[in-house]
């Protein structure tokens, strides 16, 4: 006797459930138009100096339409190595690149949308095809896909994906986060200099960060190879410290055939060296950077990070961290030789003056000039009314602090510029939430991450500090609440010098 094990067409509605992140999506497209050029790079090579171009690949997204489209003019495909790349599963021949599980195109199109067209037309042959694929009409069945033709002549090659009918839709930070992420993900490529890749227009580039690297007293660079082996899988790559600390850019960037599976601005940070929990804001965490290749693992399916075999994260860690040790400590000297650093005297004089001259200015003589004020009613009404909306809202992000409180913080994007910098609420009596408008005017001065932190630091701790005077004294006396405040900016400095291994 037996049973017919099977998968059905309507598999293909599940890619849609699959746990992307729209920037690891866009890269499966990339990932397949590099990698077609690396398998024909001699052919390719040749025709782009011909033309006088290289690769390229533009991403282009409409929000509106629902329209993400993706033109490369890599090798393009015949025929049969369409039809073969509308198999799913079916790796392709050479797997150990960027192109591996025979999924990409398929899980990241439908994932993202339920109508996709594939055009192409290969290099030397003189016909483009042009296939549209349907999520629900394949899954109830219908796999037989009509191809169309068109005659193009021989010299021409690409490959144009054009996804409609969108299961979500991106906007506001999440696209400025698509560039980050891309422009991250394919360094490699940028510093060899041999892909071009736009985004809505723009190419996409990275910045090396050599020069904010700490230098030792003869002047070298805190920044040193490494490489070794876990059971015959080689791990290569370097480690720096940054001189000055960036949250942001410190960790690592897991590279893959090339490609940032996992970086910045998500670095990894393996937990023996930059603690659990995704790392603390100590020096470790602030300063210690790198990256490393680890070809010889596997990815996941999505290709967001290193698929670990059985304890080999924790073999990997422990390696880099044995190769690595002298800039870990290294790491955690730098703000010790410079202790109690802060601004310099110049620098305070700078931001003095800055500051004088706004506080002398004929607009602020105007703005205290201002004698009809809105009722505190009026006040706390509005303010009432643009929270109550918000809350309903998915939170940026959201921070338990002990069994008393909850911080929940919303960075809005759709308030008006005429609306409050900041806004506070707690409806429960362990839980602030804390809007911050992104739209107001001041916003737009702050420079840096340095500058964002700082604002958004104040922002949450006067929200905090007010919570803590009036449920645990009763009391919103100004003085009270500066006096919890003063105890809250002190909190920074502390994890910076407490020691991870203690
Ligand atoms: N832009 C492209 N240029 C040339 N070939 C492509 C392109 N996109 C996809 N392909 C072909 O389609 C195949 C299937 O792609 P995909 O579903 O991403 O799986 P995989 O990349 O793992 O093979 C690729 O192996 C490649 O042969
Ligand atoms: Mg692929």
């Amino acid at each position: 006797m037996s049973v017919k094990f099977g998968i059905g067409n309507n598999t293909i509605r599940s890619y849609r459930r699959l746990a992307y992140t729209p920037w690891h999506a866009m890269a499966e497209f990339v990932d397949n138009s590099s990698q077609a050029y690396f398998n024909n790079k001699a052919t390719l090579d040749e025709a782009y100096a011909a033309a006088g171009e290289k690769l390229h690949v533009h991403i282009a997204y409409d929000a509106d339409e629902g329209v993400l489209s993706i033109a490369d003019n890599s090798i393009g495909m015949n025929l049969e190595e369409l039809a073969r790349a509308l198999r799913v599963g079916i790796p392709p021949e050479n797997a150990d690149g960027r192109s591996r599980y025979g999924m990409g195109m398929k899980t990241a199109s439908c994932w993202i949308g339920n109508v996709w067209t594939v055009e192409t037309k290969k290099l030397g042959e003189d016909t483009a095809y042009r296939v549209t694929i349907d999520v629900e009409k394949v899954a109830d069945g219908e796999e037989d896909l009509p191809i169309q033709t068109f005659s193009k002549p021989a010299d021409l090659h690409y490959t144009l994906i054009r996804i409609t009918a969108h299961n979500r839709r991106f906007h506001g930070r999440t696209l400025g986060k698509i560039k980050e992420f891309l422009s991250s993900m394919y360094r490699e490529d940028f510093r060899a200099g041999i892909m071009e890749l736009r985004w809505q227009g723009a190419i996409l580039s990275w910045d090396e960060i050599d020069n904010r690297l700490l230098r030792d007293k003869s002047g070298a660079l805190y920044k040193m190879p490494f490489n070794f082996e876990i059971n015959g899988k080689k791990a290569s790559g370097w480690a720096g410290v940054l001189e000055t600390g960036g949250r942001a850019y410190a960790g690592f960037s897991i590279i893959h055939s090339g490609r940032v599976v996992k970086g910045y601005p998500d670095s990894w940070r393996p937990e023996k060296i930059y603690g659990g929990g995704g790392g603390r804001n100590d020096l470790i965490n602030q300063r210690l950077i790198g990256e490393i290749h680890l070809d010889d693992f596997d990815v996941s399916h999505t290709k967001d990070d290193i698929l670990w075999y059985n304890d080999e994260e924790e073999q990997v860690e422990a390696k880099l961290e044995e190769a690595i040790k002298d800039y870990i400590a290294a790491a955690r000297q730098v703000k010790k030789n410079r202790s109690g650093d802060g601004p310099s005297e110049g620098e305070i004089d700078a931001a003095l003056a800055a500051l004088k001259q706004e506080l002398l200015s004929k607009e602020m003589i105007d703005l205290i000039q201002v004698d009809v004020v809105p009722s505190e009613e009026d006040i706390k009404n509005a303010r009432h009314a643009i929270a109550a909306e918000i809350i309903g809202t998915e939170p940026d992000f959201i921070a338990k602090i002990g069994e008393q409180l909850q911080v929940a913080i919303f960075i809005e994007e759709g308030m008006s510029l005429n609306d409050p910098y900041v806004i506070y609420e707690s409806a429960k009596p362990d839980q602030v939430c804390v809007i911050i408008n992104q739209n107001h005017p001041h916003f737009s001065q702050i420079e840096g991450t340095e500058g964002v932190a700082n604002y958004f630091r104040h922002c949450i701790y006067d929200a905090i500090a007010e919570w803590q005077a009036a449920r645990k004294v009763g009391s919103i006396d100004p003085d009270t609440i500066k006096s919890f405040k003063d105890g809250l900016l002190r909190v920074g400095i502390r994890i910076e010098q407490s020691d991870p291994a203690a």
